[in-house]
């Protein structure tokens, strides 16, 4: 019999919504400005980190260095163009297991939180109409530690009373995974296992994950 689990932990982008093309076209646009040629597959390692430590990989990739002042210009930017393509997001957008998940976590007792890296995240939460799921939601604004490190987890684990070992994490990005487990969470990798190396666990989508196994 699998280990009793008493919380889940929700990445956000990529995980809760699909918002992650968003971020890769609001990039490749910030790249395009840079003169730096940025493709789908350079945007996997950007998945999970922080908004500045995206930007300083795309410069790294174009072994470019800028002000620090035009550096916080483009991520001004970038996040401006990020959050004027996700105005209409609503409910329809949440990905497939979600909504049931979190519905069967209440009935079955568990405490839900969302760890993510993005500074948005209770905007998107709110747009999504999906925030009142959650007991507890940490995110970019809340660490000084951002993904691999495992802080926004470990946080999250603090605020909902509960171990690392009683939780599980839902994440979509290598950074998450990495997070997940050094904090000493139960990692499930949710997406293509290619891309997200060491989970514990891989599924398609949230809709493949059986609650009454751990709960
Ligand atoms: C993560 C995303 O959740 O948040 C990244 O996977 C994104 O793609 C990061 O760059 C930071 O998000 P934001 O909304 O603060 O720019
Ligand atoms: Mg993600």
């Amino acid at each position: 019999m699998s280990k009793k689990i008493k919380a889940l932990i929700f990445d956000l982008d990529g995980i809760l919504v699909s918002t992650e093309h968003n971020h890769f076209i609001a990039w490749k646009n910030t790249a395009k400005v840079l003169g730096i040629s940025f493709d789908k597959y350079d945007n996997e390692q950007l998945k999970g980190i922080s908004r500045a430590d995206s930007l300083t990989k795309i410069l790294k990739l174009g072994n470019k260095t800028i002000s620090e002042q035009y550096f916080n210009e483009l991520l001004t930017k970038k996040n401006d163009f990020y959050l004027n393509s996700i105005q209409a997001l609503n409910q329809e957008n949440v990905l497939p297991g979600v909504l049931n998940l979190l519905k069967k976590a209440q009935e079955f007792g568990l405490k839900c939180a969302v760890g993510s890296s993005s500074k948005n995240a209770r905007l998107i939460l709110t747009k999504l109409d999906i925030d009142r799921y959650f007991n507890v939601i940490v995110d970019g604004n809340d660490v000084s530690h951002p993904k691999p490190h495992p802080e926004v987890f470990l946080k999250g684990a603090e605020l909902m009373g509960v171990d690392p070992a009683e939780c599980i994490v839902f994440e979509d990005a290598q950074s998450g995974i990495q997070a997940a487990k050094a904090g000493g969470f139960l990692a499930f990798g949710v997406g293509n296992p290619a891309l997200i190396d060491q989970a514990a666990y891989y599924l398609t989508t949230l809709n493949e994950f059986s609650l009454e196994e751990y709960a």
